[in-house]
């Protein structure tokens, strides 16, 4: 799946940083088409006489650690704007004689930006605004010939001009929806590369439809559906490029599912005109692997194992040999699972259909298709739309592999999963019935570890605790905690605890990502 659309370019050198994706994702919401590739990948290996400009991505690393990841430095000779992000930023301003080292005053979060001089890449943009920053490490003597352009609070510089030298270097990530004005340096940029805007999702479903009929040709191919947006989307791209009797697509009842999904699983694969839907239901074998298991790493490997073994004895009931497998995965799913463009990024979590040892077989042999690889969620649901998608199921808030596993936090037993499953329906109705479903990313229940004493009658309880979740995002990659209206919380509170003897409390999270992850396990 590496044809590229002909069309000017933007392309994002990767070193690793967490948001490196999101710049070429911001680029393409503009109408820009943007690629990532390895930031120390070789100049032959990604370019091309349609890249126009260049960005350097932030990275975990230091510029002056050994092995630090550096561009190819030929790109300095391409006369090609180039603009540095947080470490890219570093990155230009250590390559061109100035001098980077830890700093003293860190910066993370939110910092105000004070402009210093006008600059053609902060037209529309005000004298003053909040970016988002992450980095121990700063400037600390500019190259000869770089001036700053724009400072943060703490003295220290937030965007420089390497005059002669057709690179700025900006220490904020603009590419955070966090940061004012992010997008509008972005296009600015673009814009005095001579790029013009072009790019757009019919365009990004033509290609891929074109891609896929290249890929699969005439072989069959499994599209496992688990009722979220990613796999349906997924299963209606294929039905799409392919009919019906080339797609299978498979549900397997995990027993870790949030109530109602295997019904309405059922009906959309229905509404999406699939002949060829195998349904499994694998919830005892999925429950007996996880007895006695609390560690949320070795559950999700435990599921990821059970998955591809249940997988694979439906696989030779239901399937011809030679089968392509299809899967989709998120580029967010490959970021957090340390296999981005750069493959340096530190794991995070272990998304299980990134890095199974049957994908991995499969990716191997060729055998895999991942059509929305290059995609974040919204984007996604942009697909979905152009696709004839429902609106309801393209609204659905995004639900994890490993399911109920990780929201039931310590040993998962069918009793806990059905107290889980009976507290997150009253969240998810309450949220349906006030109208705030569709203003939130995603909300959930969580069903905490420990247990708390309660009163009930008069009578002492000693019982669950439930932990409400409710975020707002763009991309899953960043998140804020939603603030309810006055008097939801306390009312839902009440609702589970009358519904659910078991609850004696009820919680709500207040943790942004980061510095917590959006699920709790
Ligand atoms: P975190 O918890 O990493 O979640 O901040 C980011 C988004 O990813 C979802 N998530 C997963 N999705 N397999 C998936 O397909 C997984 O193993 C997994 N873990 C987290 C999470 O629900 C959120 O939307």
């Amino acid at each position: 799946m590496t044809h590229l659309p002909e069309i000017p370019e933007i392309v994002v050198l990767d070193f690793g940083g967490q948001t490196a994706h999101l710049i070429a994702r911001r680029f393409r919401d503009l109408g820009h088409y943007a690629r990532l590739v390895p930031g120390d990948a070789p100049l032959e290996r990604w370019y091309r006489s349609l890249t126009k400009a260049i960005v350097l991505s932030g990275s975990q690393h230091s510029v002056y650690d050994n092995g630090a990841p550096r561009p190819d430095a030929a790109i300095h000779a391409l006369g090609l704007p180039i603009l540095g992000i947080c470490y890219g930023a570093q990155y230009l301003n250590s390559h061109f004689g100035g001098r980077v080292g830890a700093s003293t005053t860190r910066e993370f979060g939110p910092a105000r930006v004070q402009v210093h001089q006008r600059h053609p890449y902060l037209v529309g943009v005000p004298r003053s605004f909040m970016s988002w920053m992450s980095h121990g490490d700063s400037i600390q003597r500019l190259a000869p010939s770089a001036h700053e352009v724009a400072g943060s609070a703490n003295g220290l510089p937030a965007m420089i001009d390497f005059t002669d030298r057709c690179a700025v270097g900006l220490q904020f990530h603009p590419e955070v929806t966090h940061t004012e004005h992010g997008s509008a340096i972005l296009a600015n940029f673009a814009k005095s590369a001579g790029l013009t805007v072009g790019w757009n999702m019919s365009r990004y479903l033509a290609d891929l439809r074109g891609q896929l009929r290249e890929v699969v040709a005439t072989r069959s191919v499994l599209q496992l559906v688990s009722g979220g947006v990613d796999s349906a989307v997924s299963a209606a791209l294929l039905l799409d490029a392919h009919g019906a009797d080339q797609v299978h697509l498979m549900y397997i009842d995990t027993g870790l599912m949030r109530s109602g999904e295997t019904e309405a699983v059922v009906e959309l694969l229905q509404a999406l005109g699939a002949r060829n839907v195998h349904v499994i239901d694998a919830s005892r074998q999925f429950l007996s692997a996880l007895a006695g298991v609390s560690d949320p790493e070795r559950k999700r490997r435990i599921i990821g194992d059970t998955f591809i073994q249940v997988q694979q004895e439906a696989i030779a009931d239901n399937l011809p040999t030679g089968y392509l497998l299809a899967q989709g995965t998120l580029y967010t799913d490959m970021v957090e699972s340390g296999q981005g463009a750069s493959r340096s990024g530190d794991t995070i979590k272990t998304h299980h259909n990134v890095g199974s040892p049957l994908v991995r077989q499969k990716r191997e042999a060729g055998e895999l298709v991942e059509p929305l690889a290059q995609l974040y969620k919204d984007e996604v649901r942009r697909l979905g739309r152009e696709l004839g998608l429902a609106d309801n199921q393209l609204r659905r808030h995004p639900f994890p592999g490993p399911g109920l596993a990780v929201r039931v936090l310590g040993e998962v037993t069918a009793q806990r999963c059905d107290i889980l499953r009976a507290a997150d329906r009253l969240f998810i109705d309450a949220l349906h019935q006030a109208q705030l479903y569709d203003r939130i990313w995603q909300a959930f229940a969580v069903l905490l570890p420990v247990r708390s004493v309660g009163v009930t009658g008069d009578r002492r309880s000693y019982g669950e605790v439930i932990a409400l979740r409710a975020i707002s995002s763009e991309d899953g990659m960043t998140a804020d905690v939603f603030e309810f209206p006055a008097g939801f919380l306390r009312e839902l509170s009440a609702a589970i605890c009358n519904a659910l003897p078991e609850v004696s409390r009820v919680v709500y999270d207040y943790s942004g990502k980061p510095p917590a992850t959006i699920e709790w396990e």
